[in-house]
């Protein structure tokens, strides 16, 4: 065992004492980034896993229950090293949160094959290489909580948004139920979070006037926070969620109520 594993399990919070695989963790105020922040403090022990290497200093900002481990969830070598890790430093794992992602920026008549193949592989092997290894690491401890991160556009088709990136993440929602379905026997529940427009990092930088119509398209006339993604996808982690499985649930302030 690691010189990590002495970190105490922390006795408070919705997750005290759970291990998180958590990856997607970029830069500060990404999705990952603030999940990683609060499960934290909700009492969980994170690993901190990125493509990046910002996830070594979002890790260190978190502070000692959250630890870095660099890794591409599209390779099965890296995946399973990081389980490997995972177990190695805290000896279990409870919980995934798979929320690495990549936009996909071009519609139907710019759409490349480099970008479709790249958009398919994070989201689709990502989430298939990510729930397999942990499904692996979780199954001897009794089972654990996969939370994947879909989207609203896995639902229906806006036109701003990728066709590519869609039809990915509407497999994100079928490989989640796939999971689930497997694996409750083994004590394992699946569920995913399908976020509305969201105030993460990088949609900071999207012009006013995009902004105002993607703000606009929720019910509630706002984009959501990571913070407010984050919440969800610890209640799914967490015991009080004990009897939900194979479901995706959208965090959209209503976008996907709407007619259109
Ligand atoms: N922000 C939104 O409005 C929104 C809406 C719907 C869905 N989502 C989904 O939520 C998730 C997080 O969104 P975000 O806005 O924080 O995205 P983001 O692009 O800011 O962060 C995604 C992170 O994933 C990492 N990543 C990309 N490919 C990877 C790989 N192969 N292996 C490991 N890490 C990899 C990136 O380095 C980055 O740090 C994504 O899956 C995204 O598709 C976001």
């Amino acid at each position: 065992m690691s010189q990590q594993s002495a970190t105490p399990a922390p006795k408070h919070g919705l997750l005290a004492g759970k291990v998180a695989v958590i990856t997607g963790v970029g830069a500060a105020e990404t999705i990952g980034a603030v999940t990683a922040g609060l499960f934290v403090e909700e009492g969980a022990r994170v690993v901190a896993t990125d493509i990046s290497g910002a996830q070594n200093e979002t890790a260190a900002e978190i502070g000692p229950a959250a630890v870095p481990f660099q890794a591409d969830i599209t390779s099965e070598e890296q995946v399973a090293a990081l389980f490997a890790f995972a177990l190695d430093t805290y000896g279990r794992v409870d919980i995934l949160v798979n929320v690495a992602g990549v936009p996909g920026s071009r519609r139907t008549p710019e759409i490349t094959v480099e970008e479709y193949e790249a958009i398919s592989s994070t989201h689709l092997l990502g989430t298939l290489l990510t729930n397999k290894h942990a499904v692996r690491a979780m199954a001897p401890t009794g089972g654990g909580a996969i939370v994947n991160f879909s989207s609203a556009a896995s639902f229906n088709i806006d036109e701003r948004i990728s066709p590519a990136y869609s039809a990915a993440k509407s497999g994100v929602n079928s490989l989640t139920k796939s999971f689930a379905v497997h694996h409750g026997g083994q004590g394992v529940r699946v569920n995913a979070v399908a976020p509305g427009f969201t105030l993460s990092k990088k949609n900071t930088r999207v012009p006013a006037e995009a902004l105002a119509q993607l703000s606009g398209k929720a019910a509630l006339g706002r984009p959501g926070t990571p913070q407010e993604q984050a919440q969800v996808a610890a209640f799914l982690a967490s015991d009080r969620a004990s009897f939900l499985t194979g479901v995706v649930i959208p965090v959209d302030g209503g976008w996907t109520a709407r007619l259109a």
